[in-house]
């Protein structure tokens, strides 16, 4: 996808569809409304039926013959002024994106916004919305010669190019969080038979190339020698050995943040095994792990000025005769051990591996994102990450990130009460802690294993693998996290 910054006015574009944004509120609709008409010489029906008023989220197609051609105009409504968000913004270019390549359009222009207080913020949420919103899986589906390609140009227009240097810079800027965020898309989707743990190991190679970033992989017989007892045990029923995967990026003089992602390529459950219905969506078992390589592309090649250590362990958890059992003791890399009351329960006894595993790199942070709970959909559902943790401020910042970019947190207690809940009386802790409380006896189980460092652990299962298409999400893997952790990286000190 080609995704520039230009100057251009609506009347000299000469894309397939030009998308223009107007506000509702009434003197600044008419004002808006009649400076495209004058501009394209055109009367605009559906503004003069009422139809079109530019509420939130509204969009009418509007055809203007120009010399010799006829030219599309998508209205998008922005609703009223003051509650304009970078959330709305994106919203409305999705819409645009999408009608557009409803259309057969190959090309489409997207207006900045006027006025827009915040300039800079409004042509990222335009390049956003826009771009992730045409995101397909469709590699997979083999295409009929004659069908339409899709929208392949985006141009974020402004007519002055007052600010061109300005819009440039964040147009690209935000071109690389996207293309990150659809290389974690592309990993979530892609199915169990082409992502296992080597294949997964070969993606962040790729990646790190890519970024100019480190990537090393440790075998099965170096993760055993490290006494993973959690990797080795999950993986031990699949065809597929595991991988330990470690990325590395910035200055190594600087103390680095952590960043955790769960790899399980494939969660069948092991021998306590899931019910068929819904179980193909645990190919995204790994979203956590796509998170965090995504993270490494955007934050490599944005050259943030930052230090960072990813660590994924990666596994395939099924059922056979070489399984772990319900009842099994695993120990884990810090010499704790674990008793495996549920086999399904399994992320968290690889992430025990590598918490723990994180404390030699004194880190300032650790965040570990996880599908971990079915627990934390019931609680937030789609459309907030389950944030647990032992820091005040650590959280506050991942807040604040989540809600500029919308990923959005919520933080649920970690109260000493729950601990009992993964007692065990043969090991250290156990990795079931009964009916109640599933996301946060998930995060108290972790928090056996985290070392003397600041910790965030985000429950990402409700908000990486959605059910429905979004405004700028589709069905399936949603690359939650990359612009995120993207964001609280560009404002961590
Ligand atoms: N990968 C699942 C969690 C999950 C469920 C992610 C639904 C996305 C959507 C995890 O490994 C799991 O199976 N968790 C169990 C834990 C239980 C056995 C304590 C769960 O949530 O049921
Ligand atoms: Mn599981
Ligand atoms: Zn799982």
């Amino acid at each position: 996808m080609n995704l520039t910054f230009n100057k251009c006015d609506i009347h000299q574009s000469t894309d397939d569809c030009t998308a223009v944004f107007v506000y509702q509120d009434r003197s600044t609709f008419s004002r808006q409304v009649k400076a495209i008409q004058l501009k394209l010489r055109t009367t605009i029906p559906a503004v003069d039926t009422g139809d079109f008023k530019g509420k939130d989220g509204q969009s009418t197609v509007l055809y203007v013959k120009r010399s010799a051609s006829l030219r599309r105009y998508i209205l998008i409504g922005l609703g009223e002024q003051q509650r304009l968000s970078a959330e709305r913004i994106r919203r409305a270019a999705a819409i645009a994106a999408r009608k557009a390549r409803s259309l057969h359009a190959s090309s489409l222009s997207l207006m900045v916004p006027v006025p827009s207080q915040r300039f800079g913020e409004a042509v990222a949420a335009l390049a956003e919305g826009a771009y992730l919103s045409l995101y397909r899986f469709d590699k997979y589906l083999t295409k009929e010669k004659d069908s339409p390609s899709g929208v392949e140009t985006l141009t974020i227009c402004e007519p002055r190019g007052a600010n061109a240097r300005q819009g440039k810079r964040i147009v690209d800027r935000t071109k690389i969080l996207c293309e990150a965020t659809v290389l974690a898309r592309d990993l979530g989707n892609a199915p169990g038979n082409e992502i296992y743990p080597e294949t997964l190991a070969d993606a962040a190679r790729a990646s790190s190339r890519r970024g100019a970033y480190d990537a090393s992989v440790l075998d099965e017989h170096e993760i055993k020698n490290l006494g993973m007892g959690g990797v080795l045990g999950v993986s031990q029923g699949s065809a597929h050995p595991p991988r330990f995967i470690i990325l590395e990026y910035g200055n190594p003089g600087r103390r680095p943040v952590v960043l955790v992602g769960k790899g399980v390529t494939f969660d069948s459950g092991g021998i306590s095994i899931k019910p068929s219905a819904g179980m193909a969506e645990m190919k995204m078992d790994m979203s956590g792990a796509a998170a965090v390589i995504g993270t490494f592309e955007a934050v490599s090649r944005l050259k943030l000025p930052v230090h960072i250590i990813g660590l994924i362990p990666a596994v395939e958890n099924m059922p056979s005769g070489s399984s772990i059992r319900p009842g099994d003791i695993l120990r884990h890399y810090n010499g704790k051990t674990s008793e495996v009351d549920n086999t399904d329960a399994e992320g968290r006894l690889i992430l025990a591996d590598a918490l723990a595993y994180a404390e030699q790199y004194k880190p300032t942070a650790v965040i570990d994102l996880a599908t971990l709970t079915g627990a934390v959909v019931v609680a937030l559902g789609h459309h907030a990450t389950g944030m647990m943790g032992n820091d005040r401020e650590l959280m506050r910042q991942l807040r604040q990130a989540g809600e500029a970019t919308y990923e959005r947190l919520w933080e649920l207690p970690l109260f000493d009460e729950y601990e009992k809940l993964v007692k065990s009386d043969i090991a250290d802790v156990k990795n079931v802690g009964g009916r109640w409380a599933g996301a946060i006896t998930g995060a108290m189980f972790l928090k056996k294993f985290v070392g003397s460092y600041k910790w965030a652990h985000l429950d990402i299962a409700g908000t990486a693998i959605l059910e429905e298409p979004g405004s700028y999400t589709t069905r399936g893997a949603s690359g939650v996290g990359v612009r995120l952790l993207t964001e609280f990286l560009r404002r961590w000190k």
